[in-house]
């Protein structure tokens, strides 16, 4: 009972003396940050001929387990120093690493710290975000012209703020239009970086990819978000001919329209005849046969259609029917008694074609 007391004493001032001791490795420990995905060699520099060094992750020994086995590999370089390295370094492998000798009894003894590990997380993947909700992967946006597009690629979770996102439609460059933020979340202590970028939409950006490049340190190339864009938009109209413009066209010759109705979503063409529907069936994909084309074919056409955005139509087209060319023929004879035959002579006189 009594002998406990000094032995209670020297145990609390070996207690004291060893805080002290940690502390000021603490204070001497050297720091090292490494992005995630980096390789860190970790050398003992005890002195441990014969014996065998154990290596501690914050005061805990650290032991090969199939998760990190792979990962973590021991040498001993040429001049005797053991060393463990670390490869891929991920947020486990944090904290303060130190090494000792392992006495005979296994218990961990004369610990030596070698450095304080600190790991970089890049941002998770970056996604696209529109009207606050995360797209999926190459995602179509419908979308209408001139409607102004706001849309975000957000790069989330990183232990650095990202520093540079840019975006392409297509290939061409317009990153001028992108605005970058960064707002750091205290409770999980990562950031969260973004790009607004803001678009006013025209039909040239249909069917075309916007693709964001998120950069960051940790990344060999920039990780890309992206999304397809389907831009509305009403009809325009197209309109020739066959034979073309310019050539007269005349009764009982084949004649054909053709209307081209270039809209998204696409829009059937359809003919009228002076203001009201033609007065014949017309033939499919915009075109207007004619196979024998008559004088009460000529008139004023339109083309129009109906689309998603109400009914449309062309300017009039006016098609001129000529009529057949008259002939007038004045036949004259004339008999002639040269020789032992009459000859007869005709004489054809052609008229041009009133139109
Ligand atoms: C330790 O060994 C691994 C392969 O076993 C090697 O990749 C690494 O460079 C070595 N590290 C040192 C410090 O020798
Ligand atoms: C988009 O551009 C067009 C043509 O330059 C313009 O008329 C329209 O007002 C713009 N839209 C917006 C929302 O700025
Ligand atoms: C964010 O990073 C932390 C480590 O900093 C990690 O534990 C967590 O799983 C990450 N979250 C996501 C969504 O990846
Ligand atoms: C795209 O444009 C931005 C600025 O508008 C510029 O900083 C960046 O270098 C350009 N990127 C490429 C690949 O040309
Ligand atoms: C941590 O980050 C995740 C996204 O990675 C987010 O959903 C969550 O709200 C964040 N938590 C805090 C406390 O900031
Ligand atoms: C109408 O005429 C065009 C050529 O002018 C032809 O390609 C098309 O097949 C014709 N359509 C019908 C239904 O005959």
């Amino acid at each position: 009972m009594t002998s406990s007391q000094p032995s209670k004493m020297r145990k609390i001032l070996w207690f004291v003396v060893a805080i002290a001791v940690a502390s000021k490795q603490m204070e001497k420990g050297i720091k090292k940050t490494v992005q995630a995905g980096a390789t860190v060699s970790l050398p003992c520099e005890l002195e441990t001929p014969g014996g065998t060094v154990q290596w501690l992750q914050n005061g805990q020994p650290v032991v090969l387990e199939a998760i990190t086995a792979n990962r973590r590999l021991w040498n001993v370089t040429r001049n005797g120093i053991a060393a463990l390295t670390i490869q891929d370094v991920a947020t486990s492998d944090e904290g303060l690493w130190e090494c000792g000798k392992v006495r005979d009894d296994g218990s961990v003894g004369s610990k030596v710290e070698i450095l304080e590990l600190t790991v970089l997380n890049p941002p998770v993947e970056p996604y696209i975000e529109l009207e606050d909700k995360r797209l999926p992967q190459g995602a179509i946006i419908t979308l209408q012209e001139w409607q102004l597009l706001f849309i975000k690629c957000v790069a989330e979770n990183s232990s650095l703020p990202v520093r540079r996102i840019q975006w392409f439609l297509e290939t061409t460059n317009v990153s001028s239009n992108g605005e970058l933020f960064t707002e750091y979340l205290p409770g999980n202590e990562t950031y969260r970086s973004w790009s607004l970028l803001s678009l006013n939409i025209t039909r040239a950006f249909n069917k075309k990819e916007l693709v964001s490049f998120v950069f960051h340190e940790a990344w060999i190339q920039p990780v890309t978000a992206s999304v397809s864009l389907n831009v509305l938009y009403g009809p325009t109209f197209s309109i020739s001919r066959e034979p073309g413009f310019g050539i007269p066209i005349v009764e009982g010759m084949a004649a054909s329209l053709k209307c081209d109705v270039e809209a998204n979503p696409p829009s059937d063409p359809l003919w009228q005849k002076d203001q009201g529907p033609l007065p014949f069936d017309v033939s499919s994909g915009g075109y207007l046969n004619f196979t024998s084309i008559s004088r009460k074919d000529a008139g004023w056409y339109k083309c129009t259609t109906k689309h998603l955005f109400g009914f449309f139509t062309s300017f009039g087209y006016f098609l001129n029917v000529r009529s057949k060319p008259i002939y007038i023929y004045s036949v004259k004879i004339e008999a002639t008694s040269a020789g032992n035959f009459p000859f007869l002579v005709a004489v054809l006189k052609c008229f041009q074609p009133i139109s």
